[in-house]
């Protein structure tokens, strides 16, 4: 079923586990993402990016997602990932998106506050919960990072009204030579506030230091790189065992249970498996 994202990462955090946002740009991967989530009978973020969203085009790539996800047996949430302006904000929750994530950890503290409350408004005027990002991650190889300053944390979310807060704590996006977190800082950030905290960059992380995440506050992770590795390893290997392959049903099918496999053992480690 389609659902808002707020209960499942607010049970969560309760709870002491994290539910895992994977990210789709077409049918194949967000099959294999709610397919997964069946099967671990666990609740789920399918995540959408500004590029995948031009990629396949917002109605398409949000009609995919909410059409498999109402019919899933397990709670299935439509995300807009790292939305970097209000009006992406905007046409996603006129296309019935339940969970948006506004970014502006690109800008100055100040302007990063002013543009995140008015997505926190826009979103929560439609019953929707809105995550934002203090401090900024970098891109592996691309763009330095920021770790966030945890004197900023109670100003910027008394100033946003964010549900979620995604902090930078040493994971980066993409795969890293070293992606260690910095658990003190997460502590110290964890002593501050109750609202759930989100770990982008995932992909990377020791799996060790996930798990110590996850007791320390991380309710939401967010994994994109390794799914597109997946992705495209699996495809190497179904066309060096068969070179002739041209049917992409045959294809894209083995592709899915490969990304199924996968996402099944993020869902285990993140601790979401039977929490639906
Ligand atoms: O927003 C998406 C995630 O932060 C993805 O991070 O590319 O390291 O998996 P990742
Ligand atoms: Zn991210």
């Amino acid at each position: 079923m389609l659902t808002s994202s707020k209960e499942m990462i607010l049970k969560a955090r309760a709870e002491k586990y994290a539910v895992g946002c994977f990210n789709t740009s077409d049918l194949e991967i967000t099959k294999a993402i709610i397919a997964a989530a069946e099967a671990q009978e666990s609740p789920v973020i399918v995540a959408t990016s500004p590029k995948a969203i031009d990629y396949a085009s917002l109605q398409t790539l949000s009609g995919i997602v909410k059409s498999e996800a109402k019919k899933a047996e397990v709670p299935v949430a439509l995300h807009l990932d790292h939305g970097l302006t209000l009006s992406i904000v905007e046409e996603c929750l006129n296309n019935g998106y339940t969970s948006i994530m506004f970014d502006g950890s690109g800008s100055e503290l100040e302007h990063n506050e002013i543009l995140t409350r008015q997505a926190v408004e826009m979103a929560h005027a439609k019953n929707v919960s809105c995550e934002g990002e203090l401090g900024h991650l970098g891109k592996v190889g691309k763009t330095q990072g920021q770790l966030t300053d945890p004197n900023d944390v109670i100003e910027y979310i008394q100033k946003t009204g964010v549900d979620f807060l995604a902090i930078s704590i040493g994971s980066q996006h993409g795969i890293g030579d070293n992606e260690e977190l910095d658990i003190p800082l997460l502590k110290k950030i964890n002593s501050m506030t109750k609202i759930p905290l989100v770990l982008h960059g995932a992909s990377g992380v020791p799996e060790t230091d996930i798990k110590k995440a996850i007791k320390n506050g991380i309710a939401k992770i967010n994994i994109d790189t390794d799914i597109r590795h997946t992705f495209a390893k699996s495809i190497k290997k179904v066309l060096e065992k068969n070179a002739q392959e041209n049917d992409p049903r045959e294809i894209l099918t083995k592709v899915m249970f490969d990304l199924q496999k996968m996402i099944e053992e993020k869902i285990k480690l993140f601790g979401s498996n039977g929490k639906v």
